[in-house]
């Protein structure tokens, strides 16, 4: 396998303020890669400077296995790319975005037009082709970022909070959409506060934050490292029950109204909390990568 994005010590600072602090990692070619982390982590800096739109500070980025400063042109042409904000023209019509947006790649005019009909079809975006894109919902919009992101047919998809502000079936689509490109073969990278869009599409990821990354590892393993196999949670605990998983030194949590148990042998202790300390609001679930970013970037709001 080829790493398609090779980044090591990347940095990036704003004045005396650190956003990228010398982060490294790979992408391997077929993956889909994300970047997770809280608010102001440093996600959007990082895969900015990866597909260059914000000058890195210092450290190298290799890119199809070729040092990007001396190869930019021609890697641009292979990356696709969805910004965080919504840059979509709003004075131009769905089909309008795409080709004035494929006009940049030089592309004849025979090819565009397979290109906008057969993305317009991938994104359900049929029958709305000559739509204003002010008239187009969040969910819509989103669909028609993604089609313009194709257009180029990359082999390197880049994806900013793609799912956020969503709604469930607008979530699911554009996941189904992501699978589908993945199976073809497109490497993406991606970053995402939904922990279950995370552990639906990311082969690997990295939590990251404060600009440095915390962990790095596929999402099934990273459950396993950080958390076990599966999560108790208590609501309005009792004090007898504190001082059980005190005594047995038992890896929890506890949030006031709620206890948070993390466990290898969920099963086993969910019987026995049940039987001997609590009648009521016991939960057993499998752990998941929420878990995982919670226990490592704590749970104080950020910004
Ligand atoms: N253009 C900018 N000027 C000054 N500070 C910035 C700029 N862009 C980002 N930052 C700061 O850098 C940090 C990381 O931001 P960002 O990469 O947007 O984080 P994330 O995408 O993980 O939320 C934040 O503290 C943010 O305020
Ligand atoms: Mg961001």
């Amino acid at each position: 396998m080829s790493a398609v994005i090779e980044v090591d010590n990347l940095r990036k600072s704003y004045g005396a303020a650190v956003a990228v602090d010398g982060i490294s990692f790979a992408v391997q070619a077929g993956d889909c890669f994300g970047l997770l982390g809280p608010n102001g982590a440093g996600k959007t800096t990082t895969i900015r400077m990866i597909y260059g739109f914000t000058p890195r500070e210092s450290g190298r980025l290799r890119l199809f296995g070729m040092d990007c400063d001396a190869a930019w042109r021609v890697l641009k042409a292979g990356i696709g790319v969805c910004q965080q904000e919504n840059n979509l023209d709003p004075d131009l019509t769905v089909r309008e975005n795409l080709e004035i947006f494929a006009a940049y790649f030089d592309l004849p005019s025979e090819v565009v037009r397979e290109r906008v009909a057969s993305l317009l079809h991938f994104t359900a975006l049929e029958g709305r082709e000559q739509a204003s894109v002010r008239d187009l919902s969040g969910g819509l919009m989103r669909r028609l970022v993604l089609a313009r992101a194709l257009i180029n047919e990359p082999q390197l998809l880049i994806l900013d909070e793609p799912t956020t502000g969503l709604d469930p079936q607008s979530r699911h689509q554009l996941w189904s959409r992501l699978e589908e490109l993945k199976q073809r073969g497109l490497t993406t990278l991606l970053t995402t506060h939904y922990m279950d869009e995370a552990q639906r599409l990311c082969d690997r990821l990295v939590i990251m934050d404060k600009g440095k990354i915390l962990v790095e590892g596929a999402p099934l393993d990273l459950i396993r490292q950080h958390v076990g196999i599966s999560v108790i949670e208590v609501v309005a605990p009792c004090d007898d029950m504190r001082r059980m998983l005190q005594d047995k030194g038992l890896s929890h949590e506890d949030l006031g109204q709620r206890l948070v148990i993390y466990s290898s042998d969920g099963d086993a202790l969910y019987r026995e909390l049940l039987d001997k300390h609590c009648r009521e609001g016991c939960m057993l679930r499998p752990a998941t990568l929420e878990d995982v970013f919670l226990r490592l970037t704590g749970r104080e709001l950020r910004e």
